[in-house]
Parts: C-alpha cells; sequence; structure tokens
C-alpha cells in the first residue's frame, strides 16, 4: 500500500518554482517526476496561511513556558535580565524565522535545513543533517515534549507523592503511539488535530494573561518594581539561560519542513511566520508577567511547575484547568513535531540519503508512514532511557549548529546562486546576526564549562560520514535494504 516519494510533491503552479530553486539532484528527482505524474502519489497542497500559523505557534507553545521560566530565574538571578532574555529569544526566533523565510520561499522543497544545505554545500553536510536530525534532533524533541506530557497528565491524578517514573515514562509511549497514529491515518486529521490543539492552548495562555492581569489591577505589583536590582549574571549564565528559553521557542523553522505541502508558499511562508513569532514572544512576555502578579520569584524558582502553582493562587476551584491546559499545549506541540519530522524524512530519503523506504507515501492515506513510524521508534526509545533535562541540553547544542550553518548556507547562496528566484529577501544583516549569535550559543557553554559530551556530540554528527561515503557516496545497497524495497 506504499508508494515511493521520488516522484515528488506538489500540485499546482508551485511545482514549477521548485523546478527552478531546487539543486542540481533536487531538480533531476523532480523532472523525473514531471513524466510520472499522472501515476504519481503526493503530498497534497493543503496548508493555508490559518495552518501555516498554527504550525508554528503550536508548535513552539509547548512545555517550555509552563515550566522554563523558573529555571530561568535561576541562572540569572534576577527579574529584569530573566525578561530581557525572554524577549531576546523570540527576537532571535523571528530574525531566524525571517532568514528561514528567504530559504523556503527560494528552495520551496520540503526538508528545511536538509534541502537549503544540498543547495549550499552540496550532498554531504546535508546527508550529515539528516543523519543528525532523524536519529537525534527530531526524536529528541518528540521524546522531551511527551515526557512533559506525561508528567502532567499523570500529576493531575497523584497530588500526594511524586508519581512513579514508570508510570510516567508508559504515558509519554501512549503520547507517541496516539500522535503516531493521528498522523499516519491523513494529513488532514493531522492537521485538525494541530488546529483544534493550538486554538484551545491559545485559550489557555488567555486565562492565565487575564488571570495575571485581574491581580496586577488589584495592585499586586511588586515583584514588578526593582527587576534590576540584583547583581548581573556572568556571560556563561547567560548563555545557559539562553537554552532553556530558547527551547520554549523551538520550532520558529517548523514550517519550512513542510513547503511542499503549503499553498501558494511565496506569500503563505513568509506570511505565517511574521503573524506567529512576534504572536508567542507577546504570549511568553505576557505570561512571565502574569507569573509575577500571583507569586514571588522565589516562589517561582521554588515551584515544580509554575504554571500549576499560579492555577491554585488564582483560579481556586478551577485549579485543575492548568495541567489540562499543559497537556493539551504539549500535545499539540509534540503532534506538529512529528507532523514536520515525517516530511525531512521523506525528503531526504527521496534523495537517496535515508533508507528508500522512509521516503514511500501511503498509497491510500497519502501520509508518510514509514519516515513517521521510524521517528516515533527512535523517541520511544529516548523516552525510555532519557531524561527532560539531558535531552534538552544535548539537543540545543547539536539544533544551533545546524541553524548557524543554514544562516551560511544562505550567505553563501547570495553568491553562488545569484540568480535564484527570492521572492522574499531578508536584510542581509539578518542572517549574519544570527550567525554570530548561533556561534556564541554554541561556543560559551564550552568555555564556560568544558564536557565531554559535546565532543561526543560533535563526533556524533562527524560519524555519520562512514555512513555516507560507502551507502550514498558509492550507492551500495546493504542486502536488507534492498529485501526491503523488494
Ligand atoms: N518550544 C516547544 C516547547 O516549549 C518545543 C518545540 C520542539 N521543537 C520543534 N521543532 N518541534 O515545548
Amino acid at each position: 500500500t506504499y508508494t515511493n516519494g521520488h516522484v515528488g510533491t506538489a500540485d499546482g503552479p508551485e511545482t514549477t518554482e521548485a523546478d527552478t530553486s531546487g539543486s542540481g539532484r533536487m531538480r533531476k528527482s523532480l523532472e523525473g517526476r514531471g513524466s510520472t505524474q499522472n501515476d504519481s502519489i503526493h503530498l497534497k497542497r493543503r496548508v493555508g496561511l490559518f495552518s501555516g500559523v498554527a504550525l508554528i505557534v503550536g508548535t513552539m507553545i509547548g512545555s517550555g513556558i509552563f515550566v522554563s521560566p523558573s529555571g530561568l530565574l535561576v541562572r540569572t538571578g534576577s527579574v529584569g535580565v530573566s525578561f530581557l532574555i525572554w524577549l531576546a529569544c523570540g527576537l532571535l526566533s523571528l530574525l531566524g524565522a525571517l532568514s528561514y523565510a528567504e530559504l523556503g520561499t527560494m528552495n520551496t522543497s520540503s526538508g528545511a535545513e536538509w534541502a537549503y544545505f544540498m543547495d549550499a554545500f552540496g550532498p554531504a553536510p546535508a546527508f550529515l543533517f539528516s543523519w543528525v536530525s532523524t536519529l537525534v534532533l527530531k526524536p529528541s524533541q518528540m521524546a522531551i515534549i511527551c515526557l512533559s506530557f506525561a508528567q502532567y497528565a499523570v500529576e493531575a491524578f497523584v497530588s500526594e507523592c511524586d508519581p512513579p517514573i514508570s508510570v510516567i515514562k508508559m504515558v509519554a509511549l501512549l503520547a507517541v503511539i496516539m500522535i503516531l497514529f493521528v498522523n499516519c491515518y491523513s494529513v488532514d486529521l493531522g492537521m485538525a488535530v494541530q488546529n483544534i490543539f493550538t486554538a484551545a492552548k491559545l485559550v489557555a495562555v488567555l486565562i492565565v494573561i487575564c488571570g495575571g492581569a485581574y491581580k496586577l489591577a488589584q495592585g499586586n505589583v511588586q515583584h514588578l518594581t526593582n527587576a534590576f536590582n540584583n547583581p548581573a549574571p556572568s556571560v556563561g549564565a547567560v548563555a545557559t539561560a539562553f537554552y532553556t528559553g530558547l527551547w520554549a521557542y523551538d520550532g520558529w523553522n517548523n514550517l519550512n519542513y513542510v513547503t511542499e505541502e503549503i499553498q501558494n508558499p511565496s506569500k503563505n511562508l513568509p506570511r505565517s511566520i511574521i503573524i506567529g513569532i512576534p504572536l508567542v514572544t507577546l504570549c511568553y512576555a505576557l505570561i512571565n508577567i502574569s507569573y509575577l502578579a500571583a507569586m514571588s520569584p522565589i516562589e517561582m524558582i521554588e515551584s515544580e511547575a509554575v504554571a500549576v502553582t499560579f492555577g491554585n493562587r488564582i483560579l481556586g476551584a478551577l485549579a485543575w484547568l492548568m495541567p489540562l491546559s499543559v497537556t493539551v499545549s504539549t500535545f499539540g506541540s509534540a503532534n506538529g513535531t512529528l507532523f514536520a519530522a515525517g516530511r525531512l524524512c521523506f525528503a531526504a530519503s527521496r534523495e537517496g540519503h535515508l533508507l528508500d523506504i522512509l521516503s514511500y507515501v501511503h498509497v491510500r492515506r497519502l501520509t508518510p508512514a514509514p519516515g513517521l513510524i521510524f521517528h516515533s521508534l527512535i523517541a520511544a526509545a529516548m523516552v525510555l532511557y532519557g531524561t527532560i533535562d539531558s535531552l534538552i541540553d544535548f539537543f540545543s547544542f547539536t539544533a544551533w549548529i545546524f541553524y548557524g550553518g543554514s544562516m551560511v548556507a544562505l550567505l553563501v547562496m547570495r553568491y553562488t546562486k545569484p540568480n535564484y528566484p527570492r521572492p522574499y529577501k531578508v536584510p542581509l544583516i539578518i542572517p549574519i546576526l544570527v550567525l554570530v549569535i548561533s556561534g556564541y550559543l554554541v561556543a560559551a557553554p564550552i568555555v564556560e564549562k568544558p564536557q565531554i559530551e559535546y565532543l561526543y556530540a560533535v563526533l556524533f554528527i562527524l560519524a555519520g560520514l562512514i555512513f555516507y561515503v560507502p551507502f550514498v557516496k558509492m550507492g551500495l545497497t546493504p542486502r536488507f535494504m534492498g529485501m526491503l524495497i523488494l
């Protein structure tokens, strides 16, 4: 019931656009598609502006804003500095995403970083990205969010003691399976879940903001005055605080993974970014103020889950709404993450960069089911063997290496491919700034506190070459792969 995704994805006028902007190999596969177009199966363009915004906002707002504010306060030791970092993270995400808007409207194939690396640097770096991303980045995002989901879902029922870790892991696995099912069933169902959960989580955000406004109106402003009274934090502490904040904003590039399914991407991609990211930044800023209207910074640091403490203070009999909101929020975010991950797998494997079978699309359901199942299996293993904190640290370090890489790709292509159509052109200073900051984000924690794990992370990225040379460059097909394809 599967067909190979080599035939491409688009219908409608965007096909031409993709043809002119893809890399040599990409173009080859797209041209190849032309002749087989009629009997080909492809992912349809179903993502409009609303769904585009939902894919960004609904993925970005996940667990972070409900758990990280205390972490940021601990690391900076000051309400004012924390707040500035929250805003700076939003601005950095917006600048990064604007650069991705140029990349995504110039090369309209799905797969984000993978497609841009392919164009700018060629197949080997693109392969390294898909290697790290399919084996580590995407599954770890999924695992972190599902673990947070489980923690809150279980907490709602167990109030007397800490819930057993095995129960949390089982619930997290259940979440992975449910989301996998939704996304394999149909693209429409995946999108519907995304839209509904995004709307629901925006309502939850609104409840927090209104609660905070009510408290402020009562005159509870004492924790917001003198916000800069504490000593300034160290440079390294600021970098790690950024990591905590940036996790809450991660997902700003999510729509770039599914460009081939966006209707009129050259308009809707930049628009969704320009609407989505400032909206999230505004929500996060207001939520932080609301928390401080309801509790002191010390109470915030001591709270296991700020949002739940907030609910207990403000919502009275409706306090249960808070853990429920967090589960809704994380479930939606995990759904958006898997939706994007499946597309990355699909795009990379149709170029022969991953097992061929991962590029298959289910004939009737038109979903990239094998890619989705593959990601979910690795995510499940991470749920079983990892913890939220260890996963976040490793994730952020590796992710920012690649976000920086995309900025280099943009700059390189301004010179190597000056004639590619660029429906949206970002001012050059923006990718340069993001590149410098990502360099700082990657280097600062290593300089501040050298850990062997960072070396392992780099070695792991490079280890991909061991697979690249025989299987992709020389085109050897291991026996088991051949059997799968047959
Ligand atoms: N920002 C989300 C959160 O706070 C995590 C998003 C994961 N990243 C992604 N690209 N799907 O939980």
